[in-house]
């Protein structure tokens, strides 16, 4: 396996990260851990939301019936979404956020706590008190952001101590604002609009890794684009590609975005 620096950090991480947001619909969730570990992906991203906090406990409960070491995993949840209310990152919430995921995650520490997407009404100032007693308390090891542009996480940053390592944002073959604006500097069709402040140019000049997430999805969660016949063209380059570099369709849209520089982690 691949592997990357977090963020700054001298913390070395797989390029393939196990997203866990779906393991409540796995039929084995066991193996699924197992075989993700034996191929060198000893990292799994999380949120308290996924499957209303199910998706943690069922990780829990599976990785138990593994012989996989807590110390050898690299465990990494986000807080912030508020199923009926959005968003909220009052320190209240994002307490309850992370002492509910490490309980249901049952461990004394997350390797990484990520703010999942922005709140509107936040208060810079309490999400720093937060981390500041998370990390003293030993709880959150790194903390980062998802779904920030460059202006979110500067404002964050004139308040959090502890470095912003990560930015978690959707990006790959079928999500490709963060570079289509780069290629049509100049010009006045669509794609040359900056959605996100250059996130990606922000997130290479702060050594801010960026973990792609739904990497085989098109539109927001509308469906997996590989072996879709509502895109025959993608579809046919996909395979004359995997077949030349023998691999499958979903490992050439893995290598699509790992083939970048910006050295990104795919969330699988
Ligand atoms: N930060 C955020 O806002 C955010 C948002 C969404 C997701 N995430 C993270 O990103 C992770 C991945 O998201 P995702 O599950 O939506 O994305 P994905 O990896 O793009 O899609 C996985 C789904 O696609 C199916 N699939 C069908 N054909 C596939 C193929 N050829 N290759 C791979 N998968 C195929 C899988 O089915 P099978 O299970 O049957 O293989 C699975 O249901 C999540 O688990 C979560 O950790 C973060």
């Amino acid at each position: 396996m691949k592997t990357i620096n977090f963020g700054t950090t001298d913390q070395k991480v797989p390029a393939v990260v196990l997203g866990c947001m779906r393991i409540n619909s796995a039929a084995d969730p066991v193996a699924a851990i197992e075989t993700a570990y034996d191929h060198g992906i000893n990292f799994f991203d999380h949120a308290d939301i996924y499957g209303q906090g199910e998706c943690e406990t069922i990780f829990a409960e599976a990785l138990k019936k593994t012989s996989i070491k807590r110390e050898d995993i690299f465990l990494q949840t986000k807080g912030g979404i508020v199923p009926g209310k959005m968003f909220d990152f009052s320190k209240e919430h994002l307490t309850e956020a992370i002492d509910g995921s490490l309980k249901r995650l049952g461990v004394d520490y997350v390797d990484a706590f990520l703010l999942h997407r922005p709140d509107t009404l936040f208060d810079p100032a309490e999400v720093a008190e937060v981390f500041n007693q998370m990390h003293q308390a030993g709880k959150v090891k790194y903390f980062g952001v998802s779904n920030q542009n460059p202006g979110q996480i500067e404002l964050l940053k004139k308040y959090v101590k502890q470095p912003l390592v990560v930015n978690q944002l959707q990006f790959g073959i079928m999500h490709t604002g963060m570079i289509d604006h780069g290629i049509h500097v100049n010009m006045t069709d669509p794609r040359s609009v900056d959605h996100d402040g250059g996130i990606l140019e922000y997130s290479r000049l702060h050594e801010m890794t960026i973990q792609a997430w739904s990497p085989y999805q098109y539109g927001f969660f509308e469906g997996v684009f590989i072996g879709n016949e509502k895109f025959p063209e993608l579809n046919q380059t996909l395979t004359e590609l995997a077949e030349k570099y023998h691999t499958t369709p979903t490992g050439l849209a893995s290598a699509w975005i790992l083939t970048h520089p910006a050295k990104m982690q795919v969330i699988a």
